[in-house]
């Protein structure tokens, strides 16, 4: 495979040992869509994924060529959403992925090559429960103005903790909102939230990460360092395009190598559009991710930036319901909802995008979410997206906005209700600690 080349201008089909697809017409992107664990700071792998984009299929071609998938390979996943198709195949090659999306006629061919989790032996439904409830929880940060080395007015950190004790963990928070007295603390609330004595570990049965930005990779990593050997952690997600193509932060090669170095059995699953997979009770839904910004023949939209490259889900535990929209763009909405009905992203819970920087008016007004998790400071919005903040007001009122800067929120979810308790922010400025 080393004939890959990063973005290769393309006319012919790539992938050796897969069957041709010849409907519709070959888009000129064959994209890099980035590695797993393995380390590419310095160029791609041999182990990143590739994508071949076909426009103008008709939806029989494509199931015609899913009936020629099926007849060589095992199939271990199929799913569709309104209409969306998303298969995977196992094949020698690696995985190897496709998804249709008939609003725009458009197939995804998708051959992973990293270290990647068969989706059917990566999440888990059956499992001793220890709690009656699920917790969701937003962790506090501080949240201040963007002084590198100082203060920071990104980062984000959820939690949930589930019916069998284990935990998920989203993203993190940047160096800055690390200190070590927050990692301690936060160290502290996880114990709190599984009931766990000094001598027993955490399991961590989750962590997803939604892009290769240091105010969603850093706090984890530092995890890691400090407490790592007091957790088991089982499974990672996450999907980062390559870092030729967006260049990551240091801090996510820091966490792969600490992820590798102390969990060598570790399950990774590279996630893509339509993936459904469930933690004991959470059932997670991956709505888009890297692979969806990829431009769509003339379209401009390709690899917007890295915030448009941030994978976004839906979490169902409880009977209660989030949408976390990472750092999602204006141009990464209008794509989402080219995709789906702004039904899609009704919840109970939205978390806003880009820390309440950007702003996704259609998806906002399509959630009708009860709450707003907010991964900022209320002065912050006011003082500096006052647009954005006006809208949330208007669409979900003031009331049902909880910032991550004013209190830890942890939300009790039980039968499809919820309660909501919060601990102060204690958080402050950078201490200048190590990553
Ligand atoms: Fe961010």
């Amino acid at each position: 495979m080393a004939k890959y080349i990063q973005n290769l201008d393309c006319s012919k089909w790539m992938f050796d040992n897969i069957p041709e697809f010849r409907k519709g017409k070959m888009m000129k992107e064959f994209a890099d869509v980035g590695c797993g664990l393995e380390l590419d700071m310095g160029s791609p792998t041999e182990k990143d994924s590739y994508m071949h984009s076909f426009l103008s299929v008709e939806k029989e071609d494509f199931a015609e060529y899913i009936k020629t998938l099926e007849s060589k390979f095992e199939k271990s996943f199929e799913n569709e959403i309104e209409g969306n198709l998303f298969y995977r195949f196992v094949t020698p090659e690696g995985n190897f992925s496709t998804v249709y999306r008939p609003k725009y006629k458009l197939a995804r061919l998708v051959l992973d090559r990293c270290k990647n989790t068969d989706i059917r032996q990566f999440g888990y439904s059956e499992y001793d429960e220890i709690n009656d409830n699920t917790i969701l929880s937003q962790y506090s940060l501080h949240y201040s103005h963007m002084i590198r080395w100082y203060s920071t007015d990104c980062g984000m950190n959820y939690i949930y903790r589930l019916r069998d004790n284990s935990i998920i963990i989203i993203d993190g928070g940047e160096i800055e909102q690390a200190t070590d007295k927050v990692i301690k603390e936060y160290w502290e609330y996880l114990r709190r939230l599984t009931n766990t004595k000094e001598s027993e570990k955490i399991t961590i049965s989750l962590w997803i990460c939604t892009h290769a930005h240091n105010d969603h990779t850093d706090f984890f990593a530092k995890l890691i360092r400090v407490y790592g050997d007091k957790f088991n952690l089982e499974r990672v997600a996450f999907s980062f395009t390559a870092n030729m193509n967006m260049q990551h932060s240091p801090s996510v090669a820091i966490a792969k190598q600490r992820i590798t170095a102390l969990y060598p059995d570790v399950k990774y699953l590279k996630i893509r559009a339509g993936d459904e997979f469930d933690i004991a009770n959470a059932k997670i839904t991956i709505l888009g991710v890297n692979e969806d910004i990829v431009a769509i023949g003339d379209d401009e939209r390709t690899f917007c930036w890295m915030n448009d490259a941030s994978s976004v889900f839906r979490i169902e535990a409880d009977g209660v319901s989030a949408v976390f929209l990472a750092d999602a763009g204006d141009s990464y909405e209008r794509i989402l909802l080219d995709y789906y009905s702004p039904d899609i992203f009704r919840c109970n819970f939205l978390q806003i995008a880009h820390h309440g920087i950007n702003y996704l008016p259609y998806i906002y007004a399509a959630a009708k979410a009860d709450k707003v998790l907010l991964p900022q400071a209320r002065l912050n919005m006011i003082t500096r997206f006052q647009d954005v903040i006006e809208d949330l007001y208007k669409n979900f009122g003031e009331k049902n906005i909880i910032y991550a800067y004013d209190v830890t929120s942890t939300i009790k979810l039980k039968g499809g209700d919820y309660s909501i308790t919060a601990l102060p922010h204690s958080g402050t400025v950078y201490d200048g600690s190590e990553l």
